[in-house]
């Protein structure tokens, strides 16, 4: 209760907004166009929404992989891609993302032929980031990846002691998730990302640490290293791993991510996120790095300056919608521009440091005189550093504030994700109303 209260209380006060609701309001083709009016660089998301395995951890919109399936998706994502490049014209896409599910279960299997049309259809200015399956990256496949112009490769590595591995029911011990990620690194991409899961279930400080120096001995250019979220609708979350009190388990987290970063600085690797480290040099792994993007594919987002827009989660509804060429789009929300702004700034304390000139050219408003306040107190506490024209993130602030995002985050995401997977054509999920009770 106190909880709802003061997350109500908190979003109002940055977005001067009470409610935030999407409806199952689709966009029109002719507001589409409208709003491409004032666009003249965009991302593109692509979701791959298939697994060979469920983990029992994963949030992601995900199902298991099914020959048939994948052939009909194909086909779906390849009218999906007509209908946004016919609106979307000559504008250069300038950053492109797969992600999942895991795509790499569609290699030599559908996805080389959605990756061609889309080089084909949109004006295409950048190279691929992609997600990727440890046991899917055998030579065959890490070729396949490179001719189709993969340059940032990520990996899902977990864990690298054995016993977290069957907790997490990973099909691989550590040194097969070893090899294959030795294999990709000498492949020359231009980065290789790890994704590591910490603050397991009895996992210890030096397990942290052994995991850490295996990590950078890999040879790897960057490691994601998330704690264990535990999102209500999954597996873990359902079954509620015996729980630790909020704070020991905050705590437990900033002290686990205090060794890694640790270890990842004196190995010459630099924070590029709140949980990424990346080595000194080399362009960072990541998701769509353009402020506004087309997400295709079942539970493909799309965030277009003042609307955000959801496809169905549901993958035989998606195929089946486009199949009678009405298009997937689930739910939508128009963002007034507090809305617009308070976004900008969520993400650009994920990315832990920014140009306040970068907001004042979006918005046109200084950002001191909309942030100003908030940035000093936030200063004098110790969790960013100013300098007048940028600010950066110190390590405490990235960790805190991230927690505090999280506190809602986690909690909107669980209900969006959570209802979009149950209802594929909700009539509206409301995260956010003044009504009691909500
Ligand atoms: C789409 S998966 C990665 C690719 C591939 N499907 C795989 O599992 O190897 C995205 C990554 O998110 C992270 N992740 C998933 N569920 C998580 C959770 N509950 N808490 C923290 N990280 C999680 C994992 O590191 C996972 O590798
Ligand atoms: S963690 Fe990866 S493999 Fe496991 S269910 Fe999620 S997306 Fe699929």
């Amino acid at each position: 209760m106190l909880k709802k209260f003061l997350q109500k209380k908190i979003y109002k006060q940055i977005t001067g907004e009470s409610q935030f609701i999407l409806e199952n309001i689709p966009p029109t083709v002719n507001e589409l166009h409208l709003k491409f009016q004032n666009i003249f660089e965009l991302g593109i998301y692509l979701h791959i929404p298939f697994c060979r395995y469920i983990c029992p951890y994963c949030p992601y919109n995900k199902e298991l992989y099914h020959p048939d399936l994948i052939k009909k998706y194909t086909v779906s994502i390849l009218k999906e891609i007509d209908y946004y490049a016919s609106i979307a014209g000559s504008r250069p896409v300038t950053s492109f993302y797969i992600g999942g599910g895991t795509p790499t279960t569609m290699l030599n299997n559908g996805i080389e032929t959605i990756i061609n049309h889309l080089y084909k259809s949109f004006n295409m200015r950048c190279s691929i980031h992609i997600e990727s399956h440890p046991n899917d990256l055998n030579y065959g496949n890490l070729n396949i990846l490179k001719s189709v112009g993969v340059k940032y490769l990520s990996i899902g590595v977990e864990a690298l002691q054995d016993r977290h591995l069957r907790a997490l029911h990973r099909p691989y011990t550590t040194s097969e998730v070893k090899r294959s990620v030795e294999r990709a690194v000498n492949m020359g991409f231009d980065c290789v990302n790890v994704d590591f899961i910490f603050a397991l279930p009895n996992q210890t400080y030096q397990e942290i640490e052994q995991a850490g120096h295996t990590l950078v001995s890999m040879g790897v250019q960057q490691a994601a290293t998330y704690p264990l979220f535990q999102f209500p609708y999954t597996k873990i979350g359902q079954n509620a791993i015996k729980k630790e009190p909020k704070l020991t388990l905050l705590l437990k987290r900033r002290k686990m991510l205090n060794i890694l970063e640790h270890i990842f600085y004196n190995a010459d690797f630099e924070r590029s996120s709140v949980w990424a480290f990346t080595k000194a040099g080399v362009e960072k792994y990541c998701s769509v790095t353009v402020p506004l993007y087309l997400g295709l594919g079942a539970s493909g987002g799309s965030y277009l300056n003042d609307i955000f827009f959801l496809n169905t989660f549901n993958v035989a509804e998606y195929i089946e919608s486009i199949e009678h060429n009405k298009m997937p789009t689930a739910l939508s929300i128009d963002l007034t521009e507090n809305m617009q702004m308070a976004g900008w700034l969520y993400w650009r304390i994920y990315e832990t440091r920014f140009n306040k000139k970068d907001f004042s050219r979006k918005f046109e408003i200084d950002f001191d005189s909309k942030y100003g306040r908030v940035m000093r107190f936030l200063s004098h506490i110790g969790f960013l550093k100013d300098n007048g024209q940028q600010i950066v993130l110190t390590d405490k602030g990235a960790y805190w504030l991230h927690a505090f995002e999280d506190w809602f985050s986690i909690d909107f995401i669980s209900k969006l994700w959570g209802n979009s997977k149950n209802i594929p054509w909700p009539e509206k999920v409301v995260l956010m109303t003044d009504r009691k009770g909500n």
